[in-house]
């Protein structure tokens, strides 16, 4: 495979309004990411997914797009997106933004021509029918809303302020490909692609995932606009196995860098329901899906890796243990996965350790898939507990609070009042804490960063899983003569491991435990290391 940056690189995702206020308004902003930029040097990350920061009524904070080339109020202006792009390249940071794509906001100008003007050609950029059929949005309800005006109805996969583009249109994927080279011309790094595997939909037949025309949209989107150019591409691809996968990313067929998959995400949900309908994680299952990815790529695909982003809940809450073990799940999680193969993945807070945030009531919450859900299980007969207890594991403020940065107020995040609360821990766990102690879930990220820099074998090697007790995930490394063991105990109990290798140093670890003979090694609860094995 012919080497890239972003085979190398580590993507640190800054979702903007929780990331840094720099005026006070309570809401993050492009200046207070710019002014943190220093601190994602310090953690070694070599590229930034910026969530959307573009012109939006907020709807579904910024994944619902007013005007692709304008930069939302809250966030700032357009000279300081182009100071942000600018201040990264200082310190060697790509900034890649978030391409939504299969819908807009309906405050978009095309939008609103659309409706004042059924005759316009606008109109045609969305999907209207005279009778809606059965097909849900995936924020609950239908994904038809009527509008009165023109008498017709249009498909919105998400709110009903998202109505979902027509990419049968080949005047508005031109528009589209302009507008992404409008970036690139500003020496952006590359495009996360937002549910970019709907964009082939045919509603009528209720293909909804992976429609025949995606792959060929995706190839002609490549070569109009990111084709000849070195950028990361990477699409949101709920619905991918790895021979999907393949066809998005295997270099011979000029689409895309890599894709997110997200089946080790679903592995604690009821199969079949819905991801709030919970169902404990069995590891087993974990170790088999993350293998299964990890091998079945080959040369014809790559990986991303990653536990969080904004729309899932904090890992060290959701399958480790955020009370007693929380520093040592953290790690244990963080290790497990900074040691395969691929691109990983931080999302803003994880490097800290953050945890989820339980509420009490819905009242608490922003989030629109949340509340929506709230009013659609009230009305569907599901007690309160039981929702709010699905919030709390799953819900998407989990990950979407302010990051903080002191234990000062409102963890120096915005001496205003922040649009969502803090989760309240901000004072034990913040940024300036977890910088001062040498021993911090921040200092084993930016280990494990620099690892990945100094060793080609963790980009390149191959993997290989050891067969071990259902809750250790074990598994080798190997590039030439070669070889690294990652260990995890992914369990509050002890465990043993068996391995007949002996091994020259360790090269990461989460606990003081020494390492001895692994021919019989009692593991601790949540322990987790690397080691480099000797030849023999
Ligand atoms: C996926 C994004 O990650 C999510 O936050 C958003 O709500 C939907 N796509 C709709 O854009």
């Amino acid at each position: 495979m012919q080497e890239k940056w972003w085979h190398n690189a580590v993507v640190y995702q800054v979702y903007p309004k929780s990331f840094m206020d720099s005026n006070g308004d309570g809401i993050g902003d492009l200046p207070g990411i710019t002014s943190k930029l220093d601190y994602l040097a310090k953690l070694g990350i070599t590229a930034i997914w910026l969530s959307p920061v573009y012109d939006s009524p907020m709807d579904d904070n910024g994944y619902d797009i007013a005007d692709y080339q304008a930069i939302a109020a809250i966030f700032g202006t357009m000279e300081d997106m182009d100071q942000l792009i600018a201040e990264a390249k200082k310190r060697d940071i790509r900034i890649i933004m978030d391409l939504v794509v299969n819908h807009t906001s309906d405050e978009h100008a095309w939008f609103v021509e659309a409706c004042e003007n059924p005759d316009s050609p606008e109109r045609d950029y969305y999907i209207w029918r005279d009778e809606p059929n059965d097909l849900d949005s995936i924020f609950s309800g239908s994904a038809w809303e009527y509008d009165e005006k023109s008498g017709q109805y249009y498909l919105h996969f998400f709110s009903k302020k998202q109505p979902d583009l027509n990419w049968e249109n080949e005047k508005l994927r031109q528009k589209i490909y302009e507008m992404m080279n409008f970036w690139i011309d500003k020496g952006i790094g590359g495009f996360r692609m937002d549910v970019i595997d709907m964009i082939g939909k045919i509603p009528d037949e209720k293909v909804v995932n992976n429609g025949p025309m995606l792959h060929p949209y995706l190839k002609e989107m490549n070569q109009a606009t990111f084709g000849d150019k070195e950028l990361l591409t990477v699409g949101e691809t709920w619905g991918a196995t790895p021979e999907i996968a393949k066809l998005y990313s295997n270099p011979e067929r000029h689409e895309l860098s890599m894709v997110f998959q997200f089946e080790h995400s679903l592995l604690d949900n009821e199969p079949g329901k819905e991801k709030w309908d919970l169902k404990p994680l069995d590891v087993s299952e974990l170790k088999a899906v993350l293998s299964k990815w990890q091998t079945e790529l080959g040369n014809e695909g790559w990986n991303s890796l990653f536990w969080n982003n904004h729309d899932l809940p904090r890992i060290v809450s959701r399958w480790g243990n955020d009370k007693e073990y929380r520093v040592r799940s953290a790690k244990a999680f963080a290790i497990l996965l900074h040691m395969m193969k691929g691109t990983p993945y931080i999302y803003q807070g994880e490097e800290l350790g953050l945890t989820n945030t339980p509420v009490s009531s819905i009242e608490e919450l922003d989030d629109i898939e949340s509340i929506n859900m709230y009013h659609d299980r009230i009305e569907r007969g599901f007690s309160v507990e039981s929702i709010m207890e699905s919030l709390n594991a799953k819900g998407r403020d989990n990950a979407r609070r302010p990051i903080p940065w002191t234990a000062e107020a409102n963890g120096g995040f915005t001496t205003g009042t922040p649009w969502l609360a803090l989760n309240p821990n901000y004072k034990e766990i913040n940024v300036e804490a977890e910088l001062q102690n040498p021993d911090s879930v921040f200092h084993t990220y930016r280990k494990l960063i620099q690892l990945r820099k100094d060793h080609p074998i963790v980009v390149w090697g191959d993997y290989e899983l050891l067969e071990t007790n259902s809750n250790v995930f074990a598994y080798y490394r190997t590039l030439g003569e070669e070889r690294w063991l990652t260990v995890v105990n992914l369990s509050d109990s002890e465990e043993e491991i068996s391995v007949d290798a002996r091994f020259n140093k360790v090269l990461v670890a989460n606990t003081e435990d020494e390492i001895t003979d692994l021919h019989a090694y009692k593991l601790s609860p949540w322990q987790a290391f690397v080691v480099e094995l000797s030849g023999n």
